[in-house]
């Protein structure tokens, strides 16, 4: 039997630069989607994967998210007299859904470095990691894929996904062989490549499943591109000394950090939600009827750019 997987670590140091103004005094993961903040769906997730204890990597102006997590007295007074039970109850769902331990990067210097941070935490345990502005929307929880394979082979998994190749320099690429459907053997993985130097069309999502033997790779980890200490370089340092397997995520995965797949995630959330799904629906035909007459008829304040990719 290997270990069990009790813990996740959340890095979430990151100052969200892609959402200013927004995000000049609030968190990036604390951004809503409907009427949640995203760092709860990762949370979610994670629990949905068995997990029992979070490891928050936060920095400076990250208060918000710890007291999300917290229990709030006032507040839960309030409610309580005024008889509003259902989301009593939802608050204290969401305090009870985990342990969580909150520890600081002091200074930004990279996802590779964030991990380490939580080192202390982790101890001699294999560890989930997820990033706090990335969501997946599918069948099954995107850390619970990921987990079944740890089960059956005992090491390192990658969390990957394909991409057009116009983006692949936006994410660490993955060189593999297949050994069954969706899951491969990694042979090698590189940071941000350019597109002549990508060996594959599949990126790392912000979803793993690591031993703590990636810990003393990382302690001695040199900075990479941007000048940041990245664990994809640590990963490929470890898929040299032992099996490292990647697997291809089931799930439509959104990048909450970003304009345009905050807005996608919110569309998709909403029509997912019984409670708003049928308005929203009739809201979004209606608008999306109008604005194609307004762009057949020339009136296109802001002409539709067809989609690349
Ligand atoms: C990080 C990782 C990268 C991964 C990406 C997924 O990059 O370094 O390998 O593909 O997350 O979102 P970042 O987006 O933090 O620059």
């Amino acid at each position: 039997m290997h270990p069990t997987v009790r813990k996740a670590v959340f890095p979430l140091a990151g100052h969200g630069t892609r959402f200013l103004p927004m995000t000049k005094s609030s968190p990036k993961e604390m951004l809503p989607v409907i009427d949640k903040p995203v760092v709860q769906y990762v949370v979610e997730e994670a629990v949905a994967a068995g997990i029992e204890q979070m490891v928050m990597v936060t920095g400076r102006g990250k208060r918000a998210i710890e007291d999300h997590f917290d229990i709030s007295y006032e507040l839960e007074d309030v409610l309580q007299k005024k008889n509003k039970t259902a989301v009593l109850t939802e608050l204290r769902r969401i305090t009870n859904l985990a342990q969580i331990l909150y520890l600081r990067q002091k200074e930004a210097l990279g996802l590779g470095h964030a991990v380490l941070c939580a080192e202390l935490a982790v101890g001699d345990e294999p560890f989930a990691v997820a990033l706090g502005d990335e969501i997946l929307d599918g069948p099954k929880s995107g850390l619970a894929q990921l987990m079944e394979v740890y089960r059956e082979f005992g090491a390192p998994v990658i969390g990957m996904q394909r991409v057009p190749l116009s983006e692949v320099s936006h994410y660490g690429i993955v060189a593999g062989t297949e050994i069954r459907k969706g899951l491969y053997r990694v042979d090698g993985l590189v940071e941000k490549p350019r597109i002549e130097d990508a060996p594959s069309d599949f990126a790392i999502i912000g979803r793993y499943l690591l031993t703590p033997d990636v810990f003393g790779i990382l302690r001695t980890q040199a900075p990479g591109v941007g000048g940041e200490i990245q664990l994809t370089d640590a990963l490929k340092t470890l898929a040299k000394n032992r099996p490292v397997y990647a697997l291809e995520i089931e799930g439509d995965r959104f990048d909450t950090g970003d304009k345009m797949g905050f807005l996608k995630a919110t569309v998709r959330f909403a029509l997912n939600r019984p409670d708003l799904s049928g308005e929203f629906f009739h809201f979004l035909r209606e608008t999306l009827e109008r604005e194609t007459l307004r762009q057949s008829a020339g009136e296109g304040v802001h002409a539709v750019r067809p989609v690349q990719g």
